[in-house]
C-alpha cells in the first residue's frame, strides 16, 4: 500500500511516496481504507520542525476518513463497510483531559492518516456523519472537534450568546458554523474586507479590522457595551489583552492558537477587573467528537473546503496551507 512518509528526518523535502506492507488488524482493530485526509496548521509546523520533536520515519497528518474493509475477531463497535474517522487523540475517550491521555497523537508521534490503509483500535474511531461526503468528513478531527470542545464541552454556549473569533481558517469557520447551529451569534474579525461576504454567507457578522482598527470597541458596541460571551483566540500574542477588553465581565477567552505570535504578555489587573476566565484547549475526547457528529447531522452542517489536492500530490497541500491563507480546509483526495 502507498503512503507518504517523512524519511530520515522530518522536513517537507523529505516527504516521500513510499510502498509499505499492508497492515493486519489486531483482535480489536479495524482496517480502514482511507478515502480522504485533511491538513491542519499543526502538520505544517511539524514539517517545518517548529512543533514537537518527533522521530522519522513518520506518516504525517491527523485528519482523515475512510471505510472499514476488515475487522479483527474481537471487534464489536464497527463492521465491514462502516464509514469511520480515526480520532486524533486515540487514548482520550471521555471526560476531562488527564495526565498522559494526550501523549499519543496521529501524525506525530503516532503514524498519521496519509496512507491508503490504517489499522485502528476500535475505541479510537467514530462513525462519520451520514450527511457528509468523504472530503467533508476528513476535515473534522482537529479543527471541528476543538471548536466543539471550546463552544460546548468547556464553555457551554447557548442561544443568544455572542462569540468572537479571528480570520477564515479551519477552526474559525467551524466556530462560526457550530455557534450558528446552536442559535448563538458569531462575529469574525477579518484582516481585510475581501472575504466579508463569504463569512456573512457562512452565518457570522464581520468586523473589518483594516477599517476598524479599534476592533475591541466595535465588539463592545455590537453587544451594547457588554462584551462578547466568548472570545476564541486563534491568533495569540498580546492581542489577548484586546480580547479581554472585548469580553463581558465573567466571560471567557479561549486560548486556542498562535498563528500570529506564540507568546503573550497579559495585563493581569485588566483581566482580573473583568473576571475573565482563560481556557486553553488541546483537541477533544472521543465523546466530544461523537457529540460533534450528532450536531453536524442534526443541523446538516457542511464543512467549508478551500482546496482539494489528489493523494499523489499531497506535498502541495502542505505548501497551500503554509502560504495560501485558505478559506476553510485543505483536503487530500485518495480517489482523486
Ligand atoms: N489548541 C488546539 O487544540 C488547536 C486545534 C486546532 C488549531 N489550533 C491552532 O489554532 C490556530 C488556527 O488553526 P487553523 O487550523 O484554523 O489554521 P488555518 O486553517 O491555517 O487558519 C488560520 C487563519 O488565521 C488567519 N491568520 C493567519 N495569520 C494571521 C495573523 N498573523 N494575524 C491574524 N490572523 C492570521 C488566516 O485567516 P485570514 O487570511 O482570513 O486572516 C488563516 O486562514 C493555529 O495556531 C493552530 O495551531 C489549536
Amino acid at each position: 500500500m502507498k503512503a507518504f512518509r517523512f524519511e530520515d528526518r522530518i522536513a517537507l523535502e523529505n516527504l516521500r511516496l513510499v510502498e509499505l506492507d499492508v497492515p493486519r488488524p489486531g483482535p480489536r482493530e479495524i482496517l480502514v481504507r482511507m478515502r480522504a485526509a485533511a491538513m491542519n496548521q499543526r502538520d505544517v509546523l511539524i514539517a517545518q520542525g517548529r512543533y514537537g520533536n518527533f522521530a522519522a520515519p513518520l506518516v504525517p497528518l491527523s485528519d482523515g476518513a475512510g471505510e472499514v474493509v476488515e475487522v479483527g475477531p474481537a471487534v464489536t463497535r464497527f463492521g465491514k463497510g462502516d464509514r469511520v474517522i480515526p480520532t486524533y487523540v486515540p487514548d482520550w475517550i471521555a471526560g476531562p483531559v488527564r495526565e498522559g491521555v494526550g501523549a499519543r497523537r496521529l501524525g506525530g508521534p503516532n503514524p498519521g492518516t496519509l496512507r491508503e490503509l490504517m489499522a485502528v483500535h476500535e475505541e479510537a474511531a467514530v462513525r462519520a456523519p451520514s450527511n457528509l461526503g468523504w472530503l467533508e468528513a476528513a476535515t473534522l478531527p482537529i479543527a471541528a472537534v476543538t471548536a466543539w470542545q471550546v463552544l460546548f464541552t468547556d464553555v457551554g454556549i447557548g442561544p443568544g450568546d455572542v462569540i468572537a473569533v479571528q480570520g477564515t481558517g479551519g477552526v474559525a469557520l467551524f466556530v462560526v458554523q457550530l455557534a450558528r447551529a446552536a442559535g448563538a451569534k458569531a462575529v469574525v474579525l477579518l484582516r481585510s474586507g475581501a472575504r466579508a461576504a463569504r463569512v456573512e454567507e457562512a452565518g457570522a457578522a464581520v468586523v473589518d479590522t483594516s477599517r476598524e482598527p479599534a476592533w475591541e470597541s466595535r465588539l463592545l458596541a455590537l453587544t451594547n457595551g457588554r462584551g462578547v460571551d466568548l472570545f476564541v483566540d486563534v491568533v495569540g500574542g498580546n492581542g489577548v489583552n484586546r480580547a479581554v477588553a472585548a469580553t463581558r465581565v465573567g466571560g471567557t477567552v479561549a486560548l486556542v492558537g498562535f498563528v500570529g505570535d506564540t507568546t503573550a504578555s497579559i495585563d493581569l489587573p485588566a483581566a482580573i477587573r473583568r473576571v475573565v476566565s482563560f481556557r486553553t484547549v488541546s483537541g477533544g475526547s472521543r465523546a466530544t467528537f461523537e457529540a460533534l457528529v450528532r450536531g453536524i447531522e442534526a443541523n446538516d452542517v457542511h464543512p467549508i473546503i478551500d482546496t482539494v489536492v489528489p493523494f499523489t500530490k499531497a506535498p502541495e497541500a502542505f505548501v497551500k496551507l503554509a502560504s495560501g491563507s485558505p478559506f476553510g480546509k485543505v483536503v487530500i483526495d485518495f480517489d482523486g
